[in-house]
């Protein structure tokens, strides 16, 4: 697959709501700008979204959930060998108070 200008090559991004409207849409720009980019949702929209390019792997987490989160990005690191961009645009549907 050819990109755009490049920019973004042997980058790797992690777009969380990526299955939303603007994750989704950086998740797809990032790509296009060479990035590998980790398109982290929640279980069912990860798995019902098809994203058009090779370089975006769907990977599940649930924001609402600190054990979640990091498992989400342990994994993440493993697959792509670190992090160099993140994008937070997961929306939660209600606020989130973490046990002390
Ligand atoms: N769309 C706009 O014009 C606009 C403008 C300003 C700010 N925002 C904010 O930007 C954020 C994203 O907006 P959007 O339009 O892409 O929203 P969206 O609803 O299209 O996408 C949000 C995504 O977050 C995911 N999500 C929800 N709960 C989650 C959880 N617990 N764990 C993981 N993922 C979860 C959803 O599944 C969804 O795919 C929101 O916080 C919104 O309030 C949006």
């Amino acid at each position: 697959m050819t990109t755009r200008s490049g920019r973004l090559v042997d980058k790797v991004a992690i777009i969380t709501g990526a299955a939303g409207g603007i994750g989704g849409a950086i998740a797809e720009a990032f790509a296009d700008e060479g990035a590998r980019v980790i398109a982290m949702d929640l279980a069912r929209p990860v798995a019902t979204t098809r994203w058009r390019s090779d370089r975006i792997t769907p990977l599940s987490i649930d924001l609402a959930d600190r054990a979640s989160i990091a498992g989400a990005f342990t994994e993440a690191v493993k697959r792509l060998g670190g992090i160099d961009v993140l994008v937070t645009a997961g929306a939660l549907k209600a606020p989130v108070t973490w046990p002390t």
